[in-house]
């Protein structure tokens, strides 16, 4: 009987994904509301410190922060707790890359999982498309959340540039810029480089927030309005798609990239950054998943591989392509030259 059951498959592989799976979500979103990480670097490190200034259960306290230190965004000695780097650089609230709003994101973005069966059944998202008061509510919060992705990955795709051919770099175009991570790396890096952003109206005030707040605000101008139907403009040297392509679809996305293709001068850069499946679609599952996330939330996004990327920047009229590997973003970035 024995030897039977040593031949049945392990069970941990359902009950990590069903029985406990999302439980970490939610255990570093309420660290995050009960301002753990911030009251750790301002000094408090016992459960007790901590708990105290969350106004919260000692007890209870320090079973999160046995969690938290087990799924490694805290480290103990004795009963002393501090911060890992990632807690340190983005989940404490001084720190300038500060994920601000993660946990309400977090949880919020839960409810619409809950009706992924429903959403795979009908193949259409089951929250319509919001308008645009709407859509832009929901990425004044999320383009905070998500800055320091960009902001890290877009500072590995700067290093990867040589300086002479990153002096070419005068006039920059950051396409649904967002909070700007993907342009303000390199407005710092190339001191003379002017960007503009194109994002709908009430985000932009984010956009001008964040480029002050990194000391570039007085290059940037804005193009304000749906990014559909705005005219990007000519003669830019460089232009960053990032995370926008996945929301958009196809044949919006790709043409998105024609777009880009006409907007640059002569030998100009398309930044693409973007969650990329392998060309069978057998992985990596957090890019295969990401389309599901497009599929709940989005009326036509999607996720697409690199050899779909590459017939789309070929057909623009790019001339070379190379990607940029870097582990601050979720897939290689692609950079194509015209
Ligand atoms: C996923 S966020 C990416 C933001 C930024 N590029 C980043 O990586 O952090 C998508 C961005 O596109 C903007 N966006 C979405 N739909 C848009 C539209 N129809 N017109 C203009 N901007 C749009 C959003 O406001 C948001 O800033």
């Amino acid at each position: 009987m024995a030897k039977k059951a040593d031949r049945l498959p392990s069970p941990m592989m359902v009950a990590n994904d069903l029985l406990w799976g999302g439980w970490s979500t939610f255990i570093v979103a309420a660290a995050v509301e009960l301002d753990v990480f911030s009251s750790i670097a301002s000094g408090a490190r016992t459960a007790g410190e901590i708990a105290s200034k969350a106004n919260a259960d000692e007890f209870a306290m320090r079973r999160i922060l046995d969690s938290l230190a087990a799924l490694k965004y805290l480290s103990r000695k004795g009963d002393r707790y501090s911060l890992s780097p990632q807690s340190a650089a983005f989940l404490v609230r001084e720190s300038e890359l500060y994920m601000e709003g993660i946990d309400q994101f977090a949880k919020s973005q839960m409810m619409g999982w809950f009706q992924l069966a429903e959403a795979v059944k009908s193949g259409r998202p089951l929250v319509p498309p919001g308008d645009d008061a709407g859509r832009a509510a929901f990425f004044s919060i999320l383009v905070r959340c998500i800055f320091p992705l960009g902001f890290v990955a877009a500072k590995a795709a700067v290093a990867a540039i040589s300086p002479a051919r990153r002096a070419r770099i005068k006039r920059i175009l950051d396409v649904g810029g967002g909070a700007a991570p993907w342009s303000i790396p390199f407005a710092q890096t190339i001191r003379g480089a002017r960007v503009t952003v194109l994002d709908l109206p009430p985000v932009t005030r984010i956009t001008r927030e964040y480029a002050a707040k990194f000391g570039v605000g007085d290059r940037y101008g804005y193009l304000e309005g749906d990014l559909r139907q705005v005219d990007f403009g000519g003669g830019y040297d460089l232009i960053t798609l990032g995370h926008i392509i996945h929301g958009e679809g196809r044949d919006a996305g790709r043409r998105l990239v024609e777009r880009s293709a006409e907007a640059l001068a002569d030998r100009g850069l398309l930044l693409i950054a973007e969650f990329i499946p392998n060309n069978d679609r057998t992985g990596p599952a957090g890019a295969l998943m990401f389309g599901i996330n497009m599929l709940l939330h989005t009326p036509d996004g999607d996720v697409f591989t690199m050899k779909e990327y590459r017939e789309w920047l070929k057909a623009a009229g790019f001339k070379t392509i190379r990607t940029i590997a870097t582990q601050a973003a979720p897939s290689p970035l692609i950079l194509a030259e015209k």
